[in-house]
């Protein structure tokens, strides 16, 4: 067995990025060939000196790739013998199904709940799985430091004024050739900068919007699409959403043709809490549907980035011919938290959602925008992206393999094509509620289920972070997880 390794080496190296180290270079490649069955489970893999031949690499950069290798739980050491691959390492968990329901119209009150559950992850020692943000460490603060101050020295007087109204022009430039890139052909008097893109959001459905309307969201939703329609007194249309594929697309149609819908929010990739992508023709579908109805879409796109596919994903945005798309993005989940920077691409309503800005909170913060723009023309994103997609690569797989080994065969979990969050359905009987107590009192956050929904749906399901580097105590906390979920 060991005589295939270095003939699949070969393959494999064409594809590596230049920013890896080598040990994890070689550590990913023998990940490969477990995934690929090259090396089954309980097979030894090669020596120390064996390996380090072949990699042509020192025994210890080995030594470092099979320590990742056991963190991530693909080998285990045993003594005297070894390392061998796990028995589990590749044995994934099914996927969840979408939950089939009629969308009925609900009131959403469930800020309480959501509250509460956000107010308990506060405590720095905790084991961040319920956490929003992926790891501090892998954003380039000290460089995003940098631009800071350089373009403080620099930024002439007039526009420490000037550019509260219109944006940081080199900002909106900057992101327009990022739409660019990724295929839409952007006016930039379509954007709009705002202080993140909840701002965004929550002006674009203000724009569209009474007290006492219908608006269609994700069932699970992002929690705090739930917080704004409580807010803003709007009732939820549920539309199921399949973790792999994104919402139900008969659903919504039925729903639009029979309800008076005002706005569609939705997540067209990388959907939080589930992950799911939709297709570029279920994009197109959902886009002919919204045009046949004359209903705005606020396409909520903040783990665009964060895809670990070549090819960036296509927002519903890039069919939307008469300005019906309210595209928004940020900066928060991949370059820049708490910088507070999101954007719409507005289309139609550009000018109402910038004034309603103005009319609220005036402008985002003028040097914010400015270190923003410097670093996006300077400071290397592209390469920060491609290293963040690769580390979160790499710990989306060892939560995935943690959880086969740890959690009842029975539970199921989505596999995104990016960003941090794995969604995990339990069996049944398992409140996740109670879980997520359970957990707390052993020092491990989670997001439960009913947070997700306007109806507390998802009782059995949890939202998992992954987003934060793979280590020994990450394991246990996936074992202690492991053993609540089993005692209920
Ligand atoms: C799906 C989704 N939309 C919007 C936001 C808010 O983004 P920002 O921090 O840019 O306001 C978040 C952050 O958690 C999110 O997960």
């Amino acid at each position: 067995m060991h005589s295939a390794l270095p003939v699949k080496y070969e393959t494999l190296t064409t594809g590596i990025q230049n920013t890896m180290k080598r040990y994890e270079k070689v550590a990913d490649e023998i990940a490969e060939l477990i995934r690929s069955s090259v090396l089954i489970p309980g097979e030894r893999i090669p020596s120390v000196r064996h390996a380090s031949r072949t990699f042509g690499v020192s025994p210890s950069t080995v030594f470092q790739a099979y320590y990742l290798l056991e963190d991530r739980g693909l080998i285990q050491a045993r003594a005297r013998s070894g390392y061998f691959v796990r028995e589990q390492a590749q044995q994934p968990l099914a996927e969840p199904e979408a939950i089939h329901q009629k969308a009925n119209p609900t009131d959403v009150d469930v800020s309480d709940l959501v509250f509460s559950v956000l107010g308990s992850l506060k405590d720095p020692d905790t084991v961040p799985f319920g956490s929003a943000f992926p790891s501090p460490d892998l954003f380039p603060l000290e460089r995003l430091a940098r631009s800071m101050a350089q373009t403080l020295r620099t930024m002439p007087a007039s526009a420490i004024i000037a550019d509260m109204t219109e944006g940081n022009p080199n900002l909106r430039r900057q992101i327009a050739l990022r739409y660019m890139l990724s295929g839409v052909m952007l006016p930039v008097e379509e954007l709009v900068i705002t202080n993140g893109a909840m701002e965004a959001l929550n002006l674009c459905l203000q724009c569209v919007t009474q007290p006492g309307d219908l608006v269609a969201i994700e069932a699970p939703a992002f929690y705090a699409t739930l917080q704004v329609l409580e807010r803003l007194k709007l009732k939820a249309v549920e539309i199921p959403v399949h973790p792999r594929d994104g919402i139900d697309l008969d659903c919504l149609a039925h729903s639009l043709a029979n309800l008076p819908v005002k706005a569609c929010w939705f997540m067209s990739s990388l959907q939080n809490p589930v992950g799911a992508t939709m297709s570029d023709a279920k994009k197109q579908a959902l886009y002919s549907l919204l045009k046949q109805h004359q209903v705005p879409m606020i396409e909520d796109d903040v783990y665009a980035e964060l895809s670990f596919n070549a090819r960036p994903p296509r927002p519903v945005k890039s069919y939307d011919e008469d300005g019906l798309v309210m595209h928004c993005g940020s900066f928060s989940k991949c370059l820049a938290p708490g910088y507070r920077i999101g954007w719409v691409a507005a289309g139609r309503f550009a000018q109402q959602v910038s004034r309603l800005r103005l009319m609220t909170t005036i402008s985002p913060s003028v040097p914010a925008q400015a270190a923003l723009a410097d670093y996006l023309q300077h400071g290397g994103y592209d390469r920060h992206l491609r290293k963040l997609r690769h580390s979160l690569e790499t710990q989306q797989d060892a939560m995935l393999a943690a959880a086969a080994r740890h959690f009842p065969a029975t539970t199921r979990v989505s596999r995104p094509s990016g960003g941090y969050f794995l969604w995990f359905e339990f069996p049944r009987q398992v409140d996740s509620l109670r879980l997520f107590k359970l957990a707390l009192a052993q020092g491990i956050s989670l997001a439960p289920g009913p947070i997700f929904s306007a109806n507390r749906q998802f009782g059995n399901c949890a939202r998992l972070n992954c987003g934060h580097p793979w280590t020994s105590r990450s394991e246990d906390a996936m074992a202690t997880l492991g053993r609540i979920i089993a005692s209920f």
